[in-house]
């Protein structure tokens, strides 16, 4: 009997150091101290044994049972380490890997060139609207007092969706579309896409952007226009610039101008960007003709207006230096991340 309790606290001893997890020495613990232990089995082959020899195997059994519970809490210990040690590698961060990445996206430079103009307005009492890409060829030419005759209204020049319906090619037809419905005062910038038949170059695109002006109010003169105008060319370039106006013919205005404003890039020196005259076209402008007001209802007698047409990929380049409006279009990472 004494031999086979040595075997079993051997094996319970190799068994019990090689458990690595708490259900392990669980197991081993009902092998060797539960009900139908090995040990326990001992205890109870004891009444085989002579009365003297009971007490001496009695208290030799009760130490190998005091002895393998001592291994498994020990064990039990170890094993809580094991597995704290373990978990702390699993979860191991290396603070010093390089984070990820996330690629932020810009602001188009025709946005924030439109959004600063927008601003510039808003800040004088405009507010902003937009109008239909798609547009009646009443609102584009008719409205605008553009003759049945005018070359802009061939189809080399305009793109037609039907007789009556084109892509608009200006900005333009918004004023009458507002003005047929609201009643002076009248003070809008109308920003937008508009479309024209023209092949690509660095300076053309048969889609491109404008921002159109309108105020209508009493007593609206050539000096209110100016004045805006030369606000919001020093609000956008810089306090050093200046305007002049260039006497123009459009259908809609009369009278009608070019806006000249000093060439940022040489200050009027002269250079290749202002072909040496020291100042760069802006915007078409005028005195919105009697004629359109009327047609829309207005009291002419009562109401004069000014208006403008700028385009919004010109002054974007400007602005930036850009030398090629396809930059505008290609939408190429490189180069938009610049702005
Ligand atoms: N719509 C004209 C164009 O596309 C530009 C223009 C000129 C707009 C004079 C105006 C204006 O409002 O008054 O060429």
């Amino acid at each position: 009997m004494k031999e086979k309790l040595k075997v079993i606290l051997e094996n319970a001893s190799k068994e019990i150091k090689a458990c690595r997890k708490p259900g392990e020495i669980e197991s081993s613990r009902v092998k060797y101290l539960g009900k139908k232990g090995e040990l326990t089995a001992l205890l109870r082959g004891m009444g085989s044994l002579s009365p003297d020899e009971r007490p001496i195997m009695g208290n030799l059994v009760n130490s190998a049972k005091e002895e393998i519970e001592a291994l498994l809490k020990a064990q039990k210990e170890r094993v809580m380490v094991f597995q704290k040690e373990r978990r702390l590698k699993e979860e191991e961060i290396d603070i010093t890997i390089p984070g990820i990445r996330f690629p932020r996206g810009k602001k188009h430079p025709l946005t924030k060139t439109l959004e600063e103009i927008k601003s510039i307005f808003l800040g004088l009492g405009f507010s902003m609207i937009e109008g239909p890409e798609v547009e009646l060829a009443y609102y584009n030419f008719t409205a605008l007092n553009i003759p049945e005759d005018h070359p802009a209204r061939d189809v080399q020049d305009t793109f037609y969706i039907n007789d009556d319906i084109v892509l608009r090619t200006h900005t333009s037809p918004d004023e009458p579309r507002v003005m047929e419905k609201t009643k002076p005062p009248i003070r809008v910038i109308i920003p937008g896409r508009v479309y024209r038949a023209d092949d690509v170059d660095a300076t053309h695109s048969p889609v491109f952007h404008q921002i159109e002006g309108l105020v209508v109010d009493e007593g609206i003169t050539l000096g209110d226009l100016k004045g805006t105008f030369d606000l919001f060319v020093k609000k956008l370039y810089g306090e050093h610039m200046e305007t002049k106006f260039r006497p123009s013919h459009f259908p809609f205005t009369e009278p009608s101008a070019e806006i000249d404003a000093t060439c940022f890039v040489c200050n009027g020196k002269g250079c290749r960007v202002c072909k040496d005259t020291g100042w760069i076209e802006l915007s078409g402008a005028g005195m919105t003709h009697p004629k359109v007001l009327e047609r829309c209802g207005i009291d002419t007698s009562k109401y004069s207006g000014f208006a403008f047409g700028m385009g919004l990929d010109r002054l974007t380049m400007l602005k930036y230096g850009i030398e090629d409006m396809r930059l505008l279009f290609e939408n190429d990472i490189r180069f938009l991340s610049q702005f």
